[in-house]
Formats: C-alpha cells, structure tokens, sequence
C-alpha cells in the first residue's frame, strides 16, 4: 500500500473538477479521478500524466459504481484521506420551460437534487469506513453562491435549492461526524470558466479550486461546517 494521501474527485474528467486532480497529484496526492465516462475519465487523466492520478467509473446516477469505487478505494489503498464532491448540473430550463420557479419542470429539479445533493451523501456515507481509518479527513463540498440563502435570487430553482441543500447537508455531517477526526465544509468557487460557468466567468480555473484546495490540504485550514470563499466564510 502507498503511504501517499489519497483523494477522489467527482466530476474529475473536465472543468474544476480535472484542475483539482491536477493540483492535488501536484501536492503528491494519490487522485481517484471520477469520471462519469471512464473514457473520458482516461483522457483527462493522460493530460496530467504521471502515475498519481488513476481514473475510476463514477456516475453519481449509479449507485453500483458508489459502491464499486469504494471496494477500489478499499482494495488498494485501505483509506480516504480527502473526498471532493464536484461534480454538478445546472439544467434548468431545459425541454423548453423557462429557468423561472413560476415555469418549473419538477422533473428538472428531482434529477438535480440527485446528482447535486443526495448522491454526495450516498458517496460519503460509503466511504465513511474508509474515512474513518485516517486522523483528519477532508470533505469538501462544491457549492455556489446560487445556494446562499442570504443573497437568493430568482431563476434556476433546481440547481439553487440543490446547492442550499447541499450546504444543509454539510452543516448536518459536521455536526454529526467528530471535528477533531473530520473537516466537512462547503465552498463557493466564485464564477469560474468553465463549461458551466461559460467564457464569460471572471476567475481562472486556478482561481476556481484554490479555496477546495486550500479546505482539503491545508494544516491550518478552517474547522468543520463552513461555507467559505477566497479562503474566508461567507453567509450562507
Ligand atoms: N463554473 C462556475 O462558475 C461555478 C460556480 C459555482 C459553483 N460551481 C460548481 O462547481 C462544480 C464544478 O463545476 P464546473 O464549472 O467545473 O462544471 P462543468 O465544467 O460543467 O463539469 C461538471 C462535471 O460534473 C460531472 N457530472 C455531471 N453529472 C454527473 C454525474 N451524474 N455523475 C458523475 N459526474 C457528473 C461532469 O461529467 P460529464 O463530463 O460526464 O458530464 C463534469 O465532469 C459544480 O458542482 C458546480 O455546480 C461552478
């Protein structure tokens, strides 16, 4: 077994979600990059080289590969030092109705929640074992400020009450899960250019994951059940 820190990453093959393998590999991680499509999973890997970023098979829709990915994680490394739940949607508006709550398809927001809020709790809770075999585990949660109650707006319902619910969902482990053991926190990336956040967005992919990064590795960094940007808490 490696005596590296072994991360996973959701959503690893594109977007912020490949540029955190990527710093964490740097910082001598062992990186699971989860990759909805394993091929697509291999090619972003190949773009970062070297033998510390492994892709594996995750779709969030599938909780076999949840469970699969945990017994990789078990069989051959026996813990998880750092999970970064990344991946997510905005698909409101799609079919045709409008991104406004007054127009909201249900379906939408159902299929959002479950990628963007309940299978991050269906992936900690199985990894929580191997979680529990390291001194100081890291959960990192990717929110949004579309999820900061004390600044809502209109439009995108799905994705907004997701990412609330998400940051519920980080203040609920953090209560739950001992803080001396387990830092689980939520962060705003800030608007970043990505697939998402379009050619627009004022921050650099680097700008993006530095405060995840900062959660996931840092000594220093934070307690548990925060919500934080640029490295500071912010309201949620
Ligand atoms: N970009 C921004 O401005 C911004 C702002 C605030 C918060 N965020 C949050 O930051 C995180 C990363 O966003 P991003 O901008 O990097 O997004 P992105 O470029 O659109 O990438 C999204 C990633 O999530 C993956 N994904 C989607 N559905 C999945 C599923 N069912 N199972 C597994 N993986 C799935 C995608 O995989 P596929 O390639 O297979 O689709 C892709 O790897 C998200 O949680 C997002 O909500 C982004």
């Amino acid at each position: 077994m490696s005596t590296a820190k072994v991360a996973l990453v959701t959503g690893g093959n594109r977007g912020m979600g490949l540029e955190t393998c990527r710093a964490l590999a740097a910082l001598d991680f062992q990186v699971l990059l989860g990759s909805r499509d394993l091929d697509a999973g291999i090619e972003a890997a190949a773009t970062i080289g070297g033998d510390r970023v492994e892709p594996v098979k995750l779709d969030l829709g599938n909780p076999a590969d949840i469970d699969a990915v945990a017994q990789v994680i078990a069989s051959n490394f026996g813990q998880l030092d750092v999970l970064i739940n990344n991946a997510g949607i905005m698909i409101d508006g799609e079919g045709g109705h409008s991104s406004a709550i007054v127009d909201a398809d249900i379906d939408v927001i159902e299929r959002t929640l479950r990628v963007n809020t309940l299978a991050p709790i269906m992936l900690i809770n199985a990894l929580l074992p191997l979680m529990a075999r390291v001194d100081d585990a890291r959960i990192v949660n990717i929110s949004s400020g579309m999820g900061q109650l004390c600044d809502m707006d209109g439009g995108n319902p799905g994705y907004r009450l997701s990412k609330v619910a998400l940051n519920a969902v980080t203040r609920i482990y953090a209560a739950e899960l001992d803080p001396a053991r387990y830092r689980v926190n939520a962060v705003c990336p800030g608007w970043v250019r990505t697939d998402m956040g379009g050619a627009d967005a004022d921050r650099s992919l680097a700008e993006g994951i530095d405060t995840a990064i900062w959660l996931a590795t840092a000594a220093e960094a934070s307690g548990s059940g925060g919500f934080y940007r640029d490295r500071k808490p912010i309201d949620w």
